[in-house]
């Protein structure tokens, strides 16, 4: 990714729901920022050096501010927390894209499944479509804990599933009673995206974030891995990541999530075959095997060549 980073500073910050904080960006001089569609997202720099990605959640249509909504995850990695208790009005952030990995594609209908913080990306997404054209169900822990509520119960089609009253929605009924040919958009916590998968056949549309339970793919085997552009040649033992041994060489290399769903750290492969474990790329693409996710992929033989 070749897109410079810019400098935004934070013009409100509020409390959008529990442990949820909304953040409304601005250029520091006034401008117009950068068009966006549903779906998108930018890559934020915390004043700590941090890099965390955001989906976009406001209106396109305006053009002199970004909104993010943020939850704060105490077990996490510190980019919420820091986004949470350092991060106020007047702060300056790194702001790169807006960049879109989860566009909304043509559909004569669609339903939208959030769990959670999950509800950011879609957000923009259901405001951009005709009402009767979608459904949309939004489960959260509680009812206090669900972003933008308010200004979703006043859309028609919305269903709101607070786990602590109502338990979890019921995947199966509301899959049953699609129409072949919906188009079915989810964002949320793994679980959840997993289970629409297992019951949906049709198109289905993901975005996975926050904290995957997945674990670092560390392998038991050790293989070999060649920076055709350093000019070196690595070994990447077991127990350690590929990312892990290109740093010693590339301190530089683009990453951020380190967990196989932001895309960042996206490498092109010259020569053999790369083993994914990343939620980023198509079956078409990783059955091409012409790049990877060197965060988590590892290789299938003893050795890698990569664009680097
Ligand atoms: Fe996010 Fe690798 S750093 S996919």
């Amino acid at each position: 990714m070749s897109m410079p980073t810019s400098r935004l500073t934070v013009r409100s910050a509020v409390e959008e729901a529990d442990g949820v904080r909304g953040l409304l960006l601005a250029d520091p001089e006034g401008a117009e920022l950068p068009p966006w569609e549903p779906g998108a997202h930018l890559e934020v720099t915390l004043p700590s050096g941090t890099v965390r990605h955001y989906s976009l959640c406001g209106d396109p249509a305006e053009r002199s501010t970004y909104r993010i909504g943020v939850l704060r995850e105490p077990a996490g990695r510190g980019g919420s927390e820091e986004l949470h208790t350092a991060v106020g009005e007047g702060t300056l952030l790194g702001v790169r894209g807006p960049f879109n990995r989860f566009p909304l594609v043509p559909a004569e209908r669609y339903l939208f499944v959030a769990g959670g913080i999950g509800i950011t990306p879609l957000l923009p997404m259901i405001r951009s479509l005709p009402p009767g054209t979608w459904t949309l169900l939004y489960g959260g822990r509680s009812l206090a804990s669900m972003a933008y509520r308010e200004e979703l119960s006043v859309l028609p089609g919305v269903t709101l599933v607070p786990q602590d009253t109502e338990g979890l929605p019921d995947l199966d009924a509301v899959l049953a009673r699609q129409p072949a040919g919906t188009a079915v958009y989810c964002c949320g916590p793994e679980g959840l995206l997993r289970a629409v998968e297992e019951r949906w056949p049709g198109p289905l549309h993901t975005e996975r974030f926050g904290a995957a339970p997945a674990e670092r793919p560390v392998g038991e085997d050790g293989f070999e891995v060649e920076l055709r552009r350093s000019g070196r040649t690595l070994r990447v033992e077991p127990g350690r990541t590929l990312l892990d041994a290109v740093r010693e060489v590339v301190p530089g290399v683009a990453y951020s999530c380190e967990e196989g769903w932001c895309g960042t750290c996206e490498t092109k492969v010259l020569a053999g075959t790369p083993e994914h474990h990343d939620s980023v790329l198509g079956e078409d693409e990783k059955a091409s095997g012409t790049t990877m996710m060197i965060c988590v992929g590892r290789s299938c033989g003893p050795r890698l060549v990569l664009d680097l």
